[in-house]
């Protein structure tokens, strides 16, 4: 046979077994990462996974990750199709998670500046004196205060603060309740669609329309009087003058509210998860309160100091490593390919696991236990390129990263230096959630026996 005529074989893709009817949907909603880590170990890198009564194909693992940044990778995937319910409902022309190739590039540039950590370089002092605002309104001492909730609100005003100018905090349970139909419904489709008739969203919704006209209203205003600020918003409204192709009117709602959309669950559970490893795990509290108490006798702190906390950094990394708020990114085949012997269709929905390895002994030793110190050099030898992928990977890696970075550190730093708290008891479990963002659960509480040290105001960088 020559070589032309050689018919090449691929792999069966295995179906992951399951429970009748139901397949694998129970734990998947019980706990996508578990799911994804099993089919891995019994079936490979590629499997097929029937979950919400439909069958999709799972690439997984290192390989799916490093998949993702390469050429084939990028010419293969695309997000269109996940995110188009989304967009038709805000009858919006487009959406940055949904495009790709050169109108994502031109999306993504007009919001890189706005969403970098530069949006919050020598603003630190602002920023401590924010968290301690949201402290003194939801973290008060002897209460037990709801962490995930009351992070959504830090974040919320630490956003809304920097990158936009204002914080709405009279919308964060709108915001939150908004987030949670559209993204069930619309984007993981969890939930049947007739959950948008339901009251509870419709005036959720009918008030983050409010506030996103007021937004428009307000930045209109502004462009009209040439005092466009220098900060996300005010490059989307230049960017939608400059090129209303790019950024039409239909779409400035949806780019106005996104950093909050972007922001506030995966901030809010990420910070959860660190404060309950920080809580949970002996002898590291008392290192991120030695660290954060040394960050704040600075008085005046910088980007670098941020960068420089190596024990609130571990604690953060590995928040995002064991409670990954993206256990997989969704995809369709923009072509057949072949991955790892297997070939899959075009047009294939795609669940990419990249988050399989963070929970793999071979990268991550003892994957279970809470260890702050295995990034650092001398710990580091088992991790490999495309073993820890918390922001995800491609073309659509999370453009808040580096923000979202340095405004935990901070938070971590300003809230463990000025509180003392515990768990509700010492043995404590942290229960989670799956959708629509993984992490912990809504009902978890610490209990904030008193402050630590007093709110006093940090000094501007000169
Ligand atoms: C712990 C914090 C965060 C984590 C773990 C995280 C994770 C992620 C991940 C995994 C993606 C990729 C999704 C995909 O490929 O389908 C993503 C995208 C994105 N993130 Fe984040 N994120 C965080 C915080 C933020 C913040 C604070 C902002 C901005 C306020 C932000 C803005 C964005 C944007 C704009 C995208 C879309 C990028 C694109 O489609 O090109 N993220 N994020």
């Amino acid at each position: 046979m020559s070589a032309a005529e050689e018919i090449k074989t691929y792999k069966n893709i295995p179906d992951v077994d399951g429970l009748p009817l139901l397949g694998n949907t129970l734990e998947m909603a019980k706990d996508p990462a578990a799911l994804f880590l099993r089919a891995y170990r019994d079936y490979g890198p590629v499997y097929r996974v029937n979950v919400f009564g439909r069958k999709q194909i799972v690439i997984a693992g290192r390989e799916a990750a490093l998949f993702m940044s390469t050429k084939k990778g990028r010419e293969s995937l695309r997000s269109r199709e996940f995110w188009e319910p989304m967009r038709e409902f805000y009858g919006a022309s487009k959406m940055l998670t949904r495009e790709d190739g050169e109108v994502h590039q031109r999306l993504r540039g007009v919001m890189r500046d706005g969403f970098s950590r530069e949006a919050v370089r020598g603003r630190y002092h602002e920023l401590a004196a924010t968290i301690d605002d949201s402290i003194s309104s939801k973290w008060k001492t002897g209460s037990e205060a709801p962490v995930v909730e009351a992070f959504q609100y830090m974040i919320v005003q630490e956003l809304g603060e920097i990158l936009t100018g204002s914080a709405p905090l009279e919308y964060v349970r709108d915001i939150r309740v908004n987030i949670l139909y559209i993204l069930n419904v619309l984007v993981t489709q969890v939930r049947p669609r007739f959950f948008l008739g339901l009251p509870e969203f419709k005036k959720a919704n009918k008030r983050v329309e409010e506030l996103s006209r007021d937004m428009i209203i307000e930045f209109k205003a502004h462009a009209e009087k040439g005092t466009l600020p220098n900060n996300l918003l005010g490059d989307i409204m230049r960017a939608h003058i400059e090129h209303p192709d790019l950024v039409p009117e239909t779409d400035l709602s949806l780019l106005l509210t996104g950093p909050y959309v972007a922001g506030l669950d995966t901030v809010a559970n990420t910070l959860a998860a660190a404060v309950y490893g920080i809580l949970r795990t002996p002898g590291v509290l008392e290192r991120v309160q030695k660290e954060a108490d040394a960050l704040m006798a600075k008085k005046t702190i910088t980007e670098d100091d941020i960068r420089e906390l190596i024990v609130i950094g571990g604690c953060i990394r590995e928040a995002m490593r064991m409670w990954p708020i993206a256990v997989a990114q969704m995809r369709t085949a923009t072509q057949d390919f072949e991955f790892e012997g297997y070939l899959i269709p075009e047009n294939e929905k795609l669940y990419i696991g990249t988050s399989v390895s963070h929970f793999m002994e071979e990268y991550f030793p003892d994957p279970e236990v809470f260890d702050p110190d295995r990034y650092l050099d001398e710990n580091a030898q088992h991790m490999q390129p495309g073993v820890y992928s918390p922001f995800g990977r491609g073309p659509h890696t999370c453009l808040g990263q580096n923000l979202a970075e340095v405004l935990m550190g901070m938070t971590i730093a300003r809230l463990f230096h000025r509180l003392d708290m515990t768990l509700e008891s010492e043995d404590y479990i942290l229960k989670t959630k799956s959708f629509p963002t993984p992490g912990p659960a809504m009902d978890f509480k610490v209990k904030i026996k008193g402050e630590r040290m007093p709110a006093d105001k940090l000094i501007p960088e000169a």
